[in-house]
């Protein structure tokens, strides 16, 4: 399995503070924003990661994320989406890097307490289709929102007035290749966009999406609000941290610098 990190969109409701730079190059607490979602994957073993971004600010990626090292990895890669056309838009750039293999992605904004372990391990078991991680939150008119019937998920609303539900759609989505076939397929949202949510709706329809929630805090990071709530969370607890670290068959690639003690 490869990793998407999508970073690009203009990260409007951060304005001014992203007028000159990328969203998930502010500072969460201690560390580029963007550190958080990285390290979530290399926290699930995966290694082989691309950083899909755009906007004026690309080049301070490389600057600042160079080959990977601060993550123990041999070499990062990149890709610029033109233009912000959502998130399944963002996530095409990345078709030519994931070849045949399935993905597991992240939202550049989106910050973890402990880890994925458990629904990446329940991806790889399922072996196709695609997974997505929920959290219960106080706020579901805010995100992806699912609707359950007997304990299933009988759809997905992007940002819905009359929320079904408590949960939101978190930004970790696991996918097998067939996610490409299906944004070719997609038509851009009532807001222009192409939506992930779209896409989690068709896996739906062919039986083919499980979920799990989500142990620890979760958070975005794309308002003042949660911005600082992101920043406060991580001064007091820490980010993406792993039972047993050091130990552990991931235990080596969590010991990053920063925000874990
Ligand atoms: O955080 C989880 C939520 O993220 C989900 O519950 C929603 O279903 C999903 O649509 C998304 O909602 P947001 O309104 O938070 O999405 P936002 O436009 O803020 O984009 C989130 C990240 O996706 C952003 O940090 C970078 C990436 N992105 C977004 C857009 C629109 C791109 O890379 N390119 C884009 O064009």
């Amino acid at each position: 399995m490869k990793g998407v990190v999508l970073a690009g969109g203009t990260g409007s409701r951060l304005y001014p503070l992203t007028r000159v730079t990328n969203k998930h190059l502010l500072p969460v607490y201690n560390q580029p924003m963007v550190f958080y979602p990285i390290q979530a994957l290399v926290n699930i073993g995966i290694h082989d990661i691309v950083i899909v971004t755009g906007g004026h600010s690309a080049g301070d990626f490389l600057r600042l994320l160079a080959n990977g090292k601060d993550f123990g990895l041999k070499g990062l890669n990149y890709g610029y989406q033109e233009g912000e056309g959502g998130i399944a838009d963002a996530l095409r750039i990345a078709e030519h890097f994931a070849q045949d293999d399935s993905i597991c992605v992240i939202l550049g904004d989106n910050i973890i307490e402990n880890n994925v372990c458990e629904a990446a391990d329940r991806f790889r078991a399922q072996g196709s289709g695609a997974h997505i991680v929920l959290k219960e939150v106080h706020d579901p008119e805010r995100f992806g929102c699912p609707e359950f019937a007997d304990g299933k998920i009988l759809r997905i609303e992007e940002k819905p007035r009359k929320p079904k539900s408590s949960y939101a759609v978190t930004g970790i989505y696991f996918y097998d290749n067939a996610v490409f076939k299906k944004i070719r397929q997609l038509k851009p949202s009532a807001r222009g966009e192409l939506e992930i949510t779209d896409i989690n709706n068709m896996y739906l329809k062919e039986e083919a999406l499980t979920h799990s929630i989500l142990q620890g805090w979760w958070t975005d990071a794309g308002t003042f609000e949660s911005l600082q709530k992101a920043s406060n969370l991580v001064a007091s607890t820490g980010a993406n941290k792993m039972e047993g670290a050091g130990s552990g068959a991931y235990g080596k690639a969590s010991v990053m610098a920063g925000a874990q003690e």
